[in-house]
């Protein structure tokens, strides 16, 4: 296996056999829990958008692994007032042994690994939200009792809604992967050329099945009907726009009756209930999306295990 990078910003910093390895690793740590590989390290979480699972998933999992979590408030850093993004990553990496960054634009935690020399990982940027995908992942192993490659690349994954960050994330996923994954939508709110483009030039090699559609008829024969939010944070301006264009996607039960018998939903909350998702599938599929975030936990803590040693 190829040595990981030191930072994970994309789900493209990753190939097959690593991100194989880090969900193996993640099946591992969640039934041992704790480990004391962290004691003494020292991680920084820097958050400038809200977060309840990031947030305290990331914290829990470096502290189960005998480190210590410090939330960083980005009001209260001298970047507020200006410091430059190199000088505080330059002086971040004196005193910590890695960092956790949300933001608003991808760049940031770009130009903030760049100059680091501890890992840096993207805990979801205007772009991707990558940890959010790998955890996705491992459950979607688990729910459908994956053992291989091969098994992974007969589901049908179905992402409904705004082709958003976490859409993104599905989308590199599934072409480093050579997953099938239909993304279905308003075609104003399809994914962006380039990282289609992007996608499909990996597709080519790995044999991914990549559909973008806005017939819901293509919801037919799906293992895994996924969908986030319509209104990401950042976009709360557009929110009735969206509403209106997206409310023929919304996951309910005259959706769910179209998918396979078997067909499990996926949202990485927070929901808006009633909105991309109906509360009558959300009730049902209560357990399927608990352990979906669940899985941060442990996927984070076999990510941070890796890039930190
Ligand atoms: N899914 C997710 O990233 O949730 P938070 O915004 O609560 O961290
Ligand atoms: N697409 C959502 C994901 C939240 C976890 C957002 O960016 O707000």
């Amino acid at each position: 296996m190829k040595k990981f990078k030191k930072d994970l910003l994309s789900i493209y910093d990753l190939d097959m056999q690593q991100i194989w390895s880090l969900i193996g690793k993640a099946v591992k740590l969640k039934k041992s829990g704790y480990t004391d590989k962290f004691k003494g390290k020292v991680f920084g979480l820097i958050f400038e958008k809200p977060s309840t699972r990031t947030m305290v998933s990331f914290s829990t999992a470096i502290a189960q692994a005998g480190g210590t979590p410090l939330v960083l408030d980005p009001q209260k850093l001298q970047t507020k007032r200006g410091e430059s993004v190199s000088d505080t990553a330059k002086v971040l990496s004196r005193y910590l042994d890695g960092i956790i960054i949300r933001a608003f634009k991808h760049e940031y935690v770009e130009e903030f690994a760049k100059y680091s020399t501890i890992p840096v990982i993207n805990a979801l940027t205007d772009a991707e939200h990558p940890c959010q995908i790998l955890g996705d992942l491992m459950t979607i192993i688990e729910k459908f009792n994956i053992k291989s490659f091969k098994e992974l690349k007969k589901l049908k994954i179905a992402f409904v809604g705004d082709a958003n960050n976490v859409a993104n994330s599905w989308l590199a996923l599934s072409a480093v992967l050579g997953l099938n994954l239909t993304l279905l939508g308003a075609k104003q709110y399809a994914p962006k050329k380039d990282l289609l483009d992007k996608a499909l030039i990996t597709a080519k090699k790995t044999n991914a099945v990549i559909n973008v559609s806005t017939d819901l008829d293509d919801i037919k024969n799906s293992d895994v009907i996924y969908t986030d939010v319509w209104t990401s944070m950042g976009a709360e301006k557009e929110e009735k726009k969206r509403i209106k264009a997206l409310s023929p996607y919304q996951v309910n039960i005259n959706m769910l009756k179209k998918a396979n018998k078997n067909c499990i939903v996926m949202h990485c909350l927070p929901a808006v209930r009633d909105e991309e998702i109906s509360t009558e599938v959300m009730d049902i599929q209560e357990t399927n999306i608990l352990d979906q975030a669940e899985n941060r936990l442990h996927i984070q803590k076999a990510i941070l295990l890796e890039l930190v040693k």
